[in-house]
């Protein structure tokens, strides 16, 4: 892929970065919207709110946690937009408890959190580290407390640093490593701790940490693609062994991030339509069809030779209770003979909206997704583990007026519904996320939180987001409004 491709710019390149060709389309602004017939959801239907340890925890050195390549990417010059760093973040390792105080206090019923792999095992591999497994273990008992469901992540993109200094992830030992830590995470909890998310975006890990270099590692590599693809669905259905032998009543799945790659220039620019079907194949079948049907996309396969032994694809297929699905944005996408993979971004149509993360907002492309999921993938339970905006508000303490966001989480909801009275199993949503966190190579410049936090004092602060979500989480029925 072309250099110059960063999170927003996948999503969508806002005027001033577009190159693409930019003819119109089937996707202007105004056409975005999803109508339903019903605004009520089901009962049983779970509310949550998700987040990840290095973006919350804070306290990198605190219990023995050995560092991760987030600690060693964020110290090099350049890397993160703000110069800053997360040794505080959202300060949780030691505030968990007000945490999920907010999370019960918006009456939600679910909280998705991730562990830090080097909290569990300080250097990936060998010996386990109680102290780090104490952490979540108090985390865990103070979710049931509150009649919060924990949904645990296992590898939100904060590899051991000790496994990347042997390959990281384009190493097939890293593979058998993730599934120790599995097996030791389900020892320690698994009698409490029922839900479990192998990976999350493994799609954005590969290419943003080894292609572009956006991302920890920081490695700017195409031939990494295929052997790290092939090492986290190897590693992730290893892992899912594990956890089934160590416990037989566990809730597992995995969480995608699902984008509908659209050729820029909408539907006369037919030559952008085989860079969109290259994305298509590396960012989502590339994870969904070996799980779901046992097979890579053949567009896969010069990538990918040399990896794949005997054996791999049988053991990637497990069984899995749910597919996590987040969405933020479609990507829109053209052919440029002069990268190395021949795909670069493409423009939106003109006169879309974004948020402040620079995303094009765009309802329809999760229903697009979800039909996706439903059509090609013998429609899986589903879980949207993931969706929200960043907006521009929200600095300090006072009421924070985030109606931006309200409207987006509604939008998309709208979307969500959509989907099931189209058939899609979806059984909850759990929205990006609860406090304006440590937004990975852009620091502290986002503002994705229903709750805001006062980094001096730690005190941290409602926005009116969090009553309208509340309000929703407690009905069960979507308000018209915002
Ligand atoms: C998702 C990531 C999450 C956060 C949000 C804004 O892609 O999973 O950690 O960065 O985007």
């Amino acid at each position: 892929m072309d250099k110059g491709i960063n999170r927003r710019t996948l999503g969508v390149l806002a005027a001033g970065g577009a190159i693409g060709v930019g003819l119109g389309g089937c996707d202007r602004a105004g056409k975005t919207e999803v109508a339903i017939k019903s605004r009520q959801f089901p009962g049983d239907f779970v509310w949550g709110v998700a987040t990840a340890a290095f973006q919350t925890e804070g306290s990198p050195t605190a219990d023995g946690r050995g560092p991760s390549i987030w600690d060693t990417f964020e110290k090099q010059p350049g890397r993160i937009k703000d110069g800053s760093n997360a040794d505080l973040a959202t300060d949780s390792y030691r505030r968990y408890a007000e945490d999920v105080d907010l999370i019960s206090g918006a009456g939600l019923k679910a909280f998705r959190f991730s562990m830090a792999w080097s909290r569990v095992l300080p250097t990936g591999a060998g010996t386990v580290n109680t102290a780090g497994l104490d952490h979540y273990d108090r985390l865990v008992d103070a979710c049931l407390a509150k009649g919060v469901t924990p949904y645990a992540t296992l590898f939100h993109w904060d590899l051991p640093q000790a496994l990347q200094d042997k390959g990281g992830w384009s190493a097939r030992d890293t593979a058998h490593s993730f599934a120790d830590y599995a097996a030791a995470v389900a020892a320690r909890l698994g009698d409490r701790l029922k839900h479990f998310i192998t990976l999350n975006e493994p799609a954005v890990h590969t290419v943003f940490g080894h292609v572009l270099g956006e991302h920890a590692p920081g490695l700017k590599d195409i031939a990494l693609l295929g052997p790290t693809t092939h090492h986290m669905n190897l590693g992730q259905g290893l892992a899912i062994q594990a956890l089934r032998a160590a416990h037989g009543d566990l809730t597992i799945g995995t969480t995608q991030a699902l984008q509908p790659c659209r050729q820029a220039g909408g539907g006369l620019a037919f030559w952008n339509r085989p860079a969109a079907q290259g994305l298509d194949a590396l960012w989502n079948r590339a994870w969904l069809d070996p799980l779901l049907k046992g097979t890579y996309p053949s567009l896969m396969e010069d990538f990918l030779k040399g990896h794949v032994r005997d054996g791999d694809l049988a053991t990637i297929r497990q069984p899995i209770d749910f597919l996590g699905v987040n969405y933020y944005a479609p990507a829109y996408v053209k052919l440029d003979l002069k990268s190395a993979s021949h795909i670069a971004p493409g423009a939106p149509p003109q006169g879309g909206e974004l948020d402040a993360f620079g995303r094009q907002i765009d309802p329809s492309g999760l229903g697009q997704v979800l039909e996706m999921v439903r059509r090609d993938y013998g429609n899986p339970r589903v879980l949207i583990t993931e969706n929200g905006c960043s907006d521009p508000f929200g600095n300090g303490p006072g009421v924070i007026d985030d109606g931006f966001r309200s409207q987006y989480l509604r939008r998309h909801l709208e979307a969500v519904k959509g989907a099931m009275e189209a058939g899609s199993r979806i059984g909850g949503y759990f929205t990006w996320t609860l406090i304006d966190n440590w937004e990975w190579d852009i620091g502290y410049t986002s503002k994705f939180g229903l709750v805001a936090m006062d980094r001096a004092t730690g005190v941290r602060t409602p926005k009116a987001s969090y009553a309208w979500f509340k309000g929703l989480a407690q009905s069960g029925t979507l308000p018209l409004t915002p």
